[in-house]
């Protein structure tokens, strides 16, 4: 069935993708643009195109085909946004989310404290600007939730103040009766919920690492207390193979990072980071953090609703549950699949004597935004017919893109770089005998089969896929 299989020459992304060239393919190909583009943009907020939405929701999908519907224990929520100020001062987010920030005298830029490596005072002292090299302020602490206010008139004092979530944990945390009383779920259950949350971010660069505004993914798993090491261990496990099983990540681009005394979230026992090697470096993607019983300890107080402890089945005894949480960012979880999945490869030289590059996104296709180019062979002799029945049908099932000029070559380029990892062609034989053409985007292999068997080929070819 196959004809000859081509062995591209890897050329670059030993060290992953250059951000620069993935922010240019992110634009050029509508994955990401920045928000405002037309007004200058504005630092830390970005648009997702019509690739980048398919990509974040198809990662959206399996990460709550993976954390829900998987578990029998596990149930989701989703919250509001806006929720009532004391939840935040319960939660410690009023008192302790905050980042310490130094200010240039001179130049009047802006740095975290930590970002200049001087964090205590005896290491700033020696400290200058590192833009002109000015003069440097002490550090101070700078609050990251964004404040707004309820109702039509702003007094211009904290009536009426609300918080844009910097957590989408918290509505579950406050549901948490809700959520036991209704949907007969036994300890240990989890909730999950993915929401959007927001964070006054004083560095935000790295393209959508960093964002004053992002998506997370979060399920806070309450247990007895006294098992929640188990329950962490657990969850690491298994939140780092969804990585590389589910989203096609590659393991030796994924590790543990167990935080120090000092990194410590204020509302954390024992913490770890799922991190990746970003071009910048080995950053955060995930932590999964040991919270003890310290949000529902702290809303029963704050709320004096003492309804939030929960009673053993078999021993009756009263307990506030203990929580392990696993809190992944969905924006982040797109800025690595794009930056794994990014290769250029040199396939020789062209017509012309020019090295031959091809940019290719190697997707998962469980995430990939489309499964399949469709391209009759010509725009005539019926071709485009038989192509458009076959994109109907594949409708049904997947996210398709029907492509009907130009030379075929290069519609496969296009598809190649934007990570589609089937291309169909349909020429004058598939009019004869029903037969088309599928190619693979990673091996570049091609197979004849009949149209009819496209779907379940398909299917088959996803579930056995092992990335290249
Ligand atoms: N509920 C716990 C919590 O929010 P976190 O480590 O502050 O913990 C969890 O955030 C995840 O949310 C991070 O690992 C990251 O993926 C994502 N995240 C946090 N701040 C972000 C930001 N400013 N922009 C994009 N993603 C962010």
């Amino acid at each position: 069935m196959s004809n000859k299989k081509i062995n591209p020459q890897v050329i670059t992304n030993e060290d992953g993708a250059s951000m620069e060239k993935l922010v240019s393919l992110c634009k050029r190909r509508g994955f990401v643009y920045q928000s405002s583009e037309i007004y200058g943009g504005l630092n830390g907020a970005w648009d997702y195109g019509p690739l980048g939405v398919e990509l974040k929701n198809n990662i959206q999908k399996i990460w709550w085909q993976a954390m829900t519907r998987k578990h029998d224990n596990i149930v989701g929520i989703d919250g509001a946004i806006m929720m009532h100020p004391r939840v935040w001062e319960a939660s410690g987010h009023v008192e302790n989310f905050s980042d310490p920030l130094i200010d240039c005298k001179a130049c009047k830029t802006r740095f975290r404290a930590d970002h200049l490596e001087a964090d205590n005072p005896e290491a700033l002292k020696n400290k200058k600007c590192p833009s002109c090299g000015g003069e440097l302020t002490e550090p101070r602490n700078f609050n990251l939730m964004f404040k707004t206010h309820l109702g039509p008139v702003d007094k211009g004092d904290d009536s009426g103040l609300v918080y844009l979530r910097p957590e989408t944990a918290q509505a579950i945390f406050v549901n948490f009766k809700n959520v036991a009383d209704t949907s007969r779920v036994s300890i240990p259950f989890g909730i999950a919920q993915v929401g959007k949350a927001f964070r006054n971010e004083i560095t935000t660069k790295n393209f959508i690492f960093r964002t004053l505004e992002f998506e997370q993914m979060e399920m806070q798993f309450f247990c007895k207390p006294g098992t929640d090491l188990e329950w962490l261990a657990k969850w690491k496990e298994e939140r780092l193979a969804y990585y590389h099983n589910l989203l096609g990540i590659k393991p030796e681009r994924l590790r543990f990072h167990q935080h120090g005394a000092n990194e410590l979230a204020h509302y954390a026992a024992d913490a770890y980071d799922i991190e990746y090697l970003y071009p910048f470096g080995w950053q955060e993607l995930e932590g999964i953090h040991d919270r003890t019983d310290y949000d529902l300890r702290r809303h029963a107080e704050f709320s004096g609703n003492k309804r939030l402890t929960y009673q053993d089945e078999e021993t009756k005894e009263y307990y506030i549950p203990y929580v392990i949480e696993t809190s992944a960012g969905l924006t982040r979880s797109v800025l690595i699949t794009l930056m794994d999945a990014y290769h250029e490869e040199s396939l020789g030289k062209d017509d012309e004597g020019n090295e031959d590059i091809r940019t290719v996104l190697h997707f998962h296709p469980n995430v990939a935004p489309i499964m399949a180019g469709i391209f009759p062979l010509v725009k005539k002799d019926g071709l485009p017919e038989i192509a458009r029945e076959i994109e109907t049908e594949l409708k049904e099932e997947f996210n398709v893109y029907y492509d009907g000029s130009g030379a075929v070559g290069r519609r496969y380029r296009r598809m190649d770089e934007v990570g589609t990892p089937y291309c169909i062609t349909i020429d004058h034989q598939s009019k004869e005998d029903g037969s088309v053409t599928l190619r693979y985007r990673d091996t570049m292999q091609q197979v004849r089969l009949p149209k009819e068997e496209l779907v379940s080929f398909i299917k088959k070819a996803n579930k056995n896929y092992k990335r290249q």
